[in-house]
């Protein structure tokens, strides 16, 4: 059954530990990609907002209580954090189904645990962040700290807008860092609530600052600010690319998460009812609005007719339906120009000499929604566009390939690096392939699975710098060496 609707409130900025209007009192509108209606105004910040978020936030960190306080109390806070989110999932769940259009079974039974245990995760790691005493010479005390950044820009996408709060901020604010959150235009409202949450939580006035806008706008004057001494971006890599320069003028340190086109490889050797279902998942979870999406399914030629056919039954049943109801698999794409994107890459691919066998049709659920079918392309060269472009919805391409060697080839001959499957019952083909694989995670007989503790990023145009686990935590401090003389 579909949930009752309660109106949501106007989402305002975040400064200073302030809910507040934007200083032009400029507002924008955040829409329900299922039904194409209003959900309500949005405060949007400009240039100003960016310079009080940046100037509370830099404060924060160099008066304020938070990098110098016990780190046991920031595990509290940071804890007590992860309870909040815990405690008002319904309502988030419920928020992010809303803007982002993503079926509620997900919103809340996968991103708001995962961003909770990202809370609790670096909660954890708040106290056992330590330097080192490195031996020199007898004469002198050689030791290491292990000390925090300073201002986080964090600015995220809206294809997970929720678990993109936990990922950047949880490690961050651990690491006794402050931030400055700029959440996509199209998916403010979970960010907004995870930063009133957090000062309920007790996090200092000035941490967390959140500034809905635009990123032409806001974000960009994040990233030019020079109070701010790194950004960690998560979305295209053209976007990225463009940080990237803009940053250099002012020597900012950069985490880019950026694009990816994985491939998930499919041995004839694997069990193949666990791979029909990883290579669905693969694709078609989070209506493929997802940067590691295995897109390019590569299957193995002998077994590759038998498995398109299972496949595409599979994708046939798994149509478009209200997010808001707990049983749907496959939601809305974010807006009418995502799907108009999505629609346009499988005419080209069609084009191209693509084989249609499941979908590739927008499918309104009561008449309204940018919904589009579950859509499997085959007999995909590796050079098409459809297989070499980021298409960034439930588009699968599939490639059949002769052996490993060909699958490696082909998996590696693309300009991402960001994810990797294999499926296959022999052990030690699984670990040569996962090494030979040039991408920032692969997952063996499994996919599309993260956790808090686990690394995540790119290599190639995929990016740099990780997310996650201990390894995120090095992207948000800094070595400071000291030298005594004791003699
Ligand atoms: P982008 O257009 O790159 O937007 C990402 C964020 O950057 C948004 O908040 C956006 O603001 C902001 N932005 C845009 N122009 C900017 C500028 N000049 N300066 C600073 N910030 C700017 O990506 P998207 O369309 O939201 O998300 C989809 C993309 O993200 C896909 O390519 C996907 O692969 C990638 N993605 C990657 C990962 C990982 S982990 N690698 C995870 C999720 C998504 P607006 O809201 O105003 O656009």
């Amino acid at each position: 059954m579909t949930e009752t609707l309660a109106p949501v409130r106007p989402g305002k900025l975040i400064i200073d530990g302030q809910a507040v209007d934007a200083a032009s009192g400029r507002t924008f509108t955040t829409a329900n990609p299922a039904t194409e209606e209003p959900v309500t105004q949005v405060a949007e910040a400009g240039v100003e907002d960016v310079d009080r978020a940046v100037r509370a936030a830099r404060a924060a960190f160099d008066d304020g209580p938070w990098p110098k306080m016990r780190p046991a109390e920031r595990q509290r806070i940071l804890t007590k954090l992860g309870d909040l989110v815990l405690a008002h999932a319904d309502e988030l769940g419920r928020l992010e189904t809303l803007d982002n259009g993503k079926p509620i079974f997900e919103s809340r039974q996968i991103d708001v645990p995962m961003v909770a245990g990202c809370f609790h995760y670096f909660a954890g790691w708040a106290t056992k962040m330590t330097g080192e005493t490195i031996p020199v010479a007898p004469q002198w005390f050689t030791y290491t700290l292990r000390e925090p950044l300073g201002v986080v820009g964090a600015i995220i996408p809206w294809n997970f807008p929720m678990i993109m709060v936990g990922w950047k901020c949880a490690p961050a604010i651990a690491a006794g860092n402050t931030v400055v959150l700029k959440p996509a235009l199209e998916t403010p409202l979970t960010a907004i609530r995870i930063g009133e949450l957090a000062l309920e939580a007790g996090l200092p006035p000035g941490v967390l600052n959140v500034l809905p806008g635009r990123g032409s706008v806001a974000g960009e004057a994040l990233v030019k600010h020079p109070l701010v001494d790194k950004i960690s971006f998560t979305g295209s890599t053209e976007v990225g690319q463009h940080i990237m320069r803009v940053a250099a003028d002012t020597v900012k340190k950069l985490t880019l998460e950026l694009g990816g086109k994985s491939p998930n490889i499919v041995f004839a050797d694997a069990d193949l009812d666990a791979a029909v279902r990883g290579a669905a998942t693969g694709i078609f979870y989070g209506k493929g609005e997802v940067c590691a999406a295995g897109s390019r399914l590569l299957v193995e030629q002998s077994v590759h007719d038998a498995f398109v056919a299972r496949l595409a039954d599979r994708a046939k049943k798994m149509t478009p339906a209200d997010p808001m109801d707990p049983k749907t698999r496959l939601g809305a794409l974010v807006n009418e120009a995502q799907m108009k994107k999505v629609l346009g890459y499988v005419a080209t691919g069609v084009g191209e000499g693509a084989r249609l066998v499941a979908g590739g049709q927008r499918q309104p659920v009561n008449g309204r929604g940018w919904f589009v079918q579950a859509t499997v392309l085959d007999q995909v060269e590796n050079t098409m566009r459809i297989a070499q472009e980021e298409i960034f919805g439930p588009v699968l391409a599939v490639i059949p390939f002769a052996d490993a060697d060909d699958a490696v080839k082909k998996g590696n001959d693309i300009f991402y690096g960001l994810a990797a499957g294999v499926w296959t019952r022999d052990v030690g083909k699984a670990h040569r392939v996962a090494r030979q694989l040039r991408a920032g995670t692969v997952w063996v007989n499994m996919y599309n699975f993260y956790d808090p503790a686990m690394p995540f990023g790119g290599t190639k145009g995929s990016g740099f710098g990780r997310d996650l686990g201990a390894e995120s935590l090095r992207d948000y401090t800094q070595t400071k060496s000291v030298w005594m003389n004791i003699e």
